[in-house]
């Protein structure tokens, strides 16, 4: 069966791979994209996404604009890293798709309601949009089959050294997701960071006479100087794609059900995922001080070589 599926995304690099990926793979069906400011502008995150469903030649597929900021703090972008536009160095034509003349909260709340079964979102930005309809439309949860997230982590941050960013941007969204009573898996920064792309391979992709392949690689090999050092770093994980082959390839991944919380007291903690994974009961449930936390299914390891085999054979050779 196709996953009927929306997608959230601050496209960004690696959500640009996973709207390639999402279009491009056979057992998803996206109907619908809305867009939040994150990794860059939302305004950029409009043009990216519309010129990647260019670039893929993707059927129509209503977009919408969302937040522009987080629900508590102002929005702090990642362009530092995803490059000035979003795309890194990748300059694709102007998109003359149009979005739509809704917000994505009402354009997710309309597609929920007229979808024959429950949908899955797929959310790999901050968390805002999500977030916002689930407080004002909480009718649709019922509608929602799932929520799979690109965010948080079981070990150590990116933008701290215990926050990942789409956490960090927006903890009190990702609090309001993970409390929501949805089934929810999370895929996080740790898992992320592990699939990276071998030199070699980036180097064959932007080689490719495929425009999406030689995209793809650019968007792998684009690099950037460290600010904190100075030395050259490459981001060249297919990062938020990898959410997306966690939900249709499911069993190259482990994954652990286990509590998950958000941290949103203010100082150096703050945005940092707590995931409890503990083999044994802890002095906190003994001494009846535990708090009840929320059951996620937390992608925990991947067989990385074939979820990569997976990714790059989606894209095709066109
Ligand atoms: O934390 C990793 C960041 O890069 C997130 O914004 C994720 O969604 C990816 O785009
Ligand atoms: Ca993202």
């Amino acid at each position: 069966m196709r996953h009927q599926i929306l997608l959230d995304v601050d496209t960004g690099r690696d959500d640009a791979l996973a709207i390639m990926f999402a279009v491009l793979h056979p057992e998803i069906d996206l109907q619908a994209i809305t867009c939040v400011e994150g990794n860059t502008s939302l305004e950029n995150v409009v043009s990216n996404t519309l010129k990647i469903l260019d670039l893929v030649d993707a059927p129509p597929v209503p977009v919408a604009l969302g937040a522009r900021r987080p629900l508590v703090e102002p929005p702090r972008d990642a362009s530092w890293i995803h490059g000035k536009h979003g795309l890194g160095d990748v300059d694709l034509p102007p998109s003359g798709r149009q979005t739509e003349p809704t917000h994505a909260v009402e354009l997710m709340r309309r597609c929920l309601c007229d979808a024959p079964e429950p949908l899955t979102l797929v959310a790999l930005g901050p968390l805002t949009n999500i977030a916002l309809l689930l407080r004002m439309h909480p009718e649709v949860s019922g509608r929602i089959k799932q929520i799979v997230f690109m965010g948080g982590s079981a070990t150590i941050g990116n933008a701290t050294p215990v926050a990942e960013f789409n956490f960090w941007h927006d903890p009190e969204a990702a609090h309001i997701v993970l409390t929501s009573g949805i089934p929810l898996t999370m895929y996080g920064w740790d898992i992320l960071w592990s699939m990276r792309t071998p030199a070699d391979q980036v180097a064959e992709l932007c080689a490719s006479p495929s425009q999406v392949r030689r995209t793809a690689g650019r968007l792998l090999g684009f690099e950037v100087a460290d600010p904190s050092n100075g030395e050259t770093v490459i981001y060249d994980c297919i990062g938020d794609a990898g959410t997306l082959c966690a939900l249709v390839a499911p069993e190259l991944y482990g994954v652990e059900r286990r509590p998950v919380q958000v941290v949103l007291t203010p100082g150096p903690a703050r945005g940092q995922t707590i995931v409890d994974r503990r083999a044994m009961a802890g002095e906190d449930a003994v001494h009846a001080t535990a708090e009840q936390h929320p059951l996620v299914d937390v992608v925990t390891s991947a067989h990385n070589n074939e979820v990569l085999a997976l990714f790059f054979a989606t894209l095709g050779d066109r």
